[in-house]
Formats: structure tokens, sequence, C-alpha cells
């Protein structure tokens, strides 16, 4: 099995470089994926209350056997949740569905509600409190958001106690949020990529084509590579043992400056078309 690599969050905390997303994976098909996904090595997986997988995610973690401290475990407080009473209960029903004491990382999953849209700013800070009391009584390894830009975190860091040590942002190549990202990494927050592979419509560019070609690789493993360039945490997702393992093997090679510069700047728009101050 692969070598797990590290990044270290600005609190200590070392998280695997990538992790398998489950976003979809629901049917009675999820806990297989999922043991098929520890199988093929992942060791850090990220789901979500609002992905209503939380219980084959637990059983498929007690099925494979695995270690709980030799996994890493993130799930998100869905934007229904977004106070403090309701976040607390959120994260209370995942340890619960994930069979689980702890969390190695929380994040709360978008910061405009569904209603009263207005508040969203106070809404978010009333939630983020219930992670930080998380945090300190050691539930929570360590806290974040998800699909936050700059404007959304602005107004969380001035009223935190515990600034955020991960955002979790969608990112390919055709999408790369440069802006964002840069002001992640300014204020010391991780960024994580969902969608990394752009769910597969970034994978017949043919400049990705060509690197394919260069490094003996797919496109897919350079989609994987170049978020890791960037110093960001792919997520990407799989129903197949083979692309799964495949996803993993990306630590032998590196782009060069000049790859990574035109990946970053290639036209952009290949996006989901969810945009956090819309969605
Ligand atoms: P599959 O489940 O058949 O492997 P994203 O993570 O960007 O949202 O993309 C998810 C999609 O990418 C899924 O449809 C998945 O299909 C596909 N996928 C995952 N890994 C690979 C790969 N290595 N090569 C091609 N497609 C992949």
């Amino acid at each position: 099995m692969q070598e797990q690599e590290y990044y270290t969050l600005y609190n200590g905390v070392k998280i695997p470089k990538i992790g398998f997303g489950t976003y979809k994976v629901t049917d009675d098909t999820a806990e297989s994926v999922l043991c098929t996904a520890l199988l093929a090595g992942y060791r850090h997986i990220d789901t979500a209350r609002m992905y209503g997988n939380e219980t084959q995610v637990g059983n498929a973690i007690r099925t494979a056997g695995i270690d709980r401290k030799d996994l890493f475990l993130t799930t998100k407080v869905w934007r229904s949740a977004l106070s403090y009473d309701d976040a607390m209960r959120s994260i209370e029903a995942s340890l619960q569905d994930l069979q689980t004491d702890y969390l190695d990382l929380c994040l709360l999953h978008w910061p405009m509600p569904e209603v009263d849209r207005d508040a969203w700013a106070e809404k978010v800070i009333s939630a983020w409190h219930a992670m930080e009391k998380l945090y300190e009584q050691k539930v929570l390894r360590a806290i974040g958001v998800s699909n936050f830009l700059p404007h959304h975190l602005m107004p969380l860091m001035v009223a935190a106690n515990i600034t955020p040590m991960v955002d979790q942002l969608e990112f390919h190549p055709g999408y790369t949020q440069s802006y964002a990202v840069s002001y992640c990494q300014s204020q010391g927050l991780l960024v994580e990529a969902w969608s990394p592979l752009g769910r597969t419509k970034a994978l017949d560019d043919p400049f990705l084509l060509e690197l394919a070609q260069k490094y003996g690789k797919t496109p897919a493993q350079i989609c994987l590579r170049f978020a890791l360039e960037q110093h960001i945490l792919p997520l990407p997702k799989s129903s197949s043992l083979q692309r799964m393992q495949e996803n993993l093997d990306i630590f032998d090679f590196s782009l060069t400056p000049e790859e990574v510069s035109r990946l970053m700047t290639a036209p952009q728009g290949q996006w989901s078309g969810h945009h956090p101050d819309t969605f």
C-alpha cells in the first residue's frame, strides 16, 4: 500500500494529502464502495451530514477493521443547522452515525442559509462558536469551512476565537478560484479541492492529455498532481478500485512551474454552477 504523505494544519494536526470524496455515494452500494476505498489505501474520508451516508461510512470503517486512530475523518454541518444549538445537534448526530466519539475535521458546509439569507454572517458565527466549543472539548481535532469565499471568511475571522484551519472549495483545471485560494493560503488555511477532476469534464483537455503522455500518467492523475503543486488537498471520488488506486498514485512525479501556470491560467468556466453567494 502507498505510504501516506501529510499536510500539517496550523494547529499541528496532520492530514493525509489526498482524501476520498463521498458526495453521491449514497445508494445500497455505498458501504461496499467505501470498503473498497479503504482497501485501496485511502485513510482520509470526506463526508457530510447532507450526503446522507454517514451511517454507511461508519459501517464501512467497522467492517474494514481500520484502527480509528489511523483514519482521518471529516464531516460537515449543513446550512440548515447554522445556529449554535443546531450545529451542536448536527455534530452529535454525525458522531452517532459515524460510530465515533471524535472527528478529525468538521466544516461548515456553505456560508448561506436557505432562508433568512441577510442574517448569514450572524448565523455562521453562532454555528462557529459551537464548533469552537467542541474543538476545546477535543471532540473535533480541527475545524474549518467549505465554499467560503474571502468575503465570507472575513467577518468570521474577526469574530472567531479560533480561526478556521481549512476551506474546501471547488478546484480543478478550468475553475481554479485563484483569488479565494490565495486569500485562504495567506491566512494560514489549508485549501481542499472538491471535484478535483471537474466531474471528468476537465479530462479531455488537449494540454492535460499532452502532460499525461509526457509523464506516463492519466489526465486524472495530472489534475490531482496539479492540486498538490498548489499546496491543495484533492478529494477525488470514484466507484472503481482501479481508478481509486490510480488516483492515489500521484506522488512520484511533479509538474514544472510553467505547466502549473498554464493550468492555473487556462480559460475558466468549467464549473459546477454552484456559487456560494447564490446557491
Ligand atoms: P467513476 O466513479 O466511474 O470512477 P470529481 O471527483 O471531480 O467530482 O469526479 C468524479 C467523477 O470522476 C466520477 O464520475 C468518477 O467516475 C470519475 N473518475 C474518478 N477517478 C477517475 C479517473 N482516474 N479517471 C477517469 N475518471 C475518474
